[in-house]
């Protein structure tokens, strides 16, 4: 008899656990997969990446009929808005991708555990009710909601809510403040904003997006800006108080001072999200998380206590899926006694605002720190398909080492950014020269066409500006 039930035993069916269960059985590995949610595919797929897409590219078009953007380019229509039906797209989209899951396990062999896992020891994990053995346990149990002191979220009332609310919501809330300007507050506060919604955006630092680079944080707020949305910027919240179906904020500088209060029908919560390890038994295993909650790994996403490994946003680095997918691959490689390699330094990341924010390696900042840059900026105005599209906003900016021309980071904000920042992100990964990418032919008329003109930018000699 087997001395384990299982090679691998993966906690969590997010992004990073179900792509290392279907790698790990791809690779001969016999596996299972624990997750306490009725559907597989993590928040991603649930509440997360998926969903958030549903309700952007369906209130896009709306606002580009409400607008006048249609209108401008001679189509006259009136939308009217069918909530049911929006909300109805979305959760289509959830449940075919989450299914698509369960058909992919089945087709692996990968064992779905349902229910909620806790360690016994570092080989033996409980799910509901039944001991389930692996030589290795791969922890990929994601992240919750940051909770905000004073301020209780209860989703159910549609007054207080968190992301997975404010995805929810059954009508167009008149106003909706959003605590936090960062990635979720900027998205979701865009899709209420493009159904009428009146948005404003209370954010604790001086500037939206921390983490990206300095230029596209004052530009994408000029954007939101005049796209309507209204920002509070070095403020925070001290207190939300509930009547009924209206919410009363407590505000203040940040840096302290005079009170105000402000009245909304809805108040998202997103300052953040935090790893998820309660209830787990990490105690039972003598595994401690660090100060920020999260799991430390090395190299091979080893945790401290022998056997047992971790993965994606429980453990450090952007809390992004792309970043667990690409570690579900790499852990399982390593199990598997093959090298998996995922480069931390060159994830990409995009906000699906419109237009989209995107960057991949490091700010301007963080690049100057580290020695003489060179940089080139192109301004998506001077990108001839932009500029047809109607699409004028934005930049590409392309940061290299000044001396090796390496090219360091990329940031763009443009319509199709996230769809750009991919050649990006291959470009650094083979270790690309700005001159390499200036060299290398784009289709024309193309968004990408700016990435070029910015990096011949660095080389001095852009040829449409
Ligand atoms: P998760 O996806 O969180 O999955 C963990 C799973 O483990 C969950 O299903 C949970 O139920 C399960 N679990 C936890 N504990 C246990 C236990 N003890 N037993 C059994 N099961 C357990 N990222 C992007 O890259 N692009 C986006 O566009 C994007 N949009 C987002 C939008 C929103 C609104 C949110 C909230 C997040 C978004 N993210 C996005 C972030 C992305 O969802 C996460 O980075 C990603 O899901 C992390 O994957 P994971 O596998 O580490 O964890
Ligand atoms: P975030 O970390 O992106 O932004 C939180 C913002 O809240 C920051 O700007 C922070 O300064 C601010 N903040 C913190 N405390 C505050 C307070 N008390 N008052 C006011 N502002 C405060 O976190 P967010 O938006 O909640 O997203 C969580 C995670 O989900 C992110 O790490 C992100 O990577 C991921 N995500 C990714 C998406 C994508 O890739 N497109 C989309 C949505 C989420």
């Amino acid at each position: 008899m087997a001395e384990y039930d299982y090679d691998v035993l993966v906690i969590g069916a997010g992004p990073g656990g179900y792509v290392a269960a279907i790698r790990a059985a791809q690779l001969g590995l016999k596996t299972a997969c624990a997750e306490s949610r009725e559907t597989l595919g993590g928040t991603c797929l649930n509440v997360g990446c998926i969903p958030s897409k549903a309700m952007l590219h369906a209130s896009e078009y709306f606002d580009a009929a409400a607008n006048g953007t249609m209108e401008h380019m001679g189509i006259d229509v009136t939308p009217k808005l069918n909530m049911d039906k929006l909300h109805g797209q979305r959760i289509d989209a959830v449940d075919g991708l989450t299914k698509g899951i369960e058909f992919l396990f089945k087709k692996n062999k990968v064992d779905w555990k349902k229910g909620h896992a806790k360690f016994v020891d570092a080989h033996t994990v409980e799910v509901a009710g039944e001991k389930v053995t692996a030589k290795e346990v791969v922890i990929a149990t994601g992240s919750s909601v940051t909770p905000l002191p004073g301020v209780e979220v209860d989703n159910s009332k549609h007054v207080v809510v968190d992301s997975t609310g404010a995805l929810e919501l059954p009508k167009v809330p008149g106003h909706i403040v959003v605590i936090g300007g960062g990635v979720i507050g900027l998205e979701l506060g865009s899709v209420w904003r493009r159904l009428g919604a009146k948005v404003t955006c209370v954010e604790f630092l001086d500037e939206i997006l921390p983490g990206m680079d300095g230029d596209v944080r004052k530009e994408a707020r000029k954007i939101f800006k005049k796209q309507g949305i209204e920002f509070k910027l070095a403020t925070k919240v001290t207190g939300v108080t509930v009547k009924g179906k209206k919410a009363t904020l407590t505000l203040e500088p940040a840096a302290g001072g005079d009170e105000e209060t402000m009245t909304a029908d809805c108040v998202l919560v997103s300052i953040g999200r935090k790893p998820k390890t309660e209830g787990l038994g990490l105690e039972n295993i003598g595994l401690e998380t660090n100060q920020r909650g999260q799991i430390e790994v090395d190299g091979e996403f080893r945790t401290s206590v022998e056997g047992v490994r971790a993965i994606g946003d429980v453990v450090p680095g952007p809390m992004l899926a792309h970043k667990a997918e690409d570690e579900g691959i790499a852990v399982a490689e390593w199990i598997a006694g093959e090298t998996g390699i995922v480069n931390h330094d060159v994830i990409p990341s995009v906000v699906y605002t419109l237009p989209e924010i995107a960057g991949v390696g490091l700010t301007e900042e963080q690049a100057k720190e580290k020695g003489a840059v060179k940089t080139s900026k192109f301004p998506m105005m001077a990108n001839s398909r932009a500029k047809t599209n109607h699409e004028p906003d934005g930049f590409v900016k392309v940061i290299a080492d000044a001396e090796t021309d390496r090219v360091l980071g990329v940031w763009c904000i443009a319509s199709v950014a996230g769809t750009m920042i991919a050649e990006a992100a291959l470009a650094m990964e083979f270790g690309a020269t700005s001159e390499d990418i200036a060299y290398t032919c784009h289709a024309h008329p193309t968004h990408a066409e700016a990435l070029k003109e910015a990096a011949m930018g660095v080389q001095g000699k852009p040829i449409h500006i």
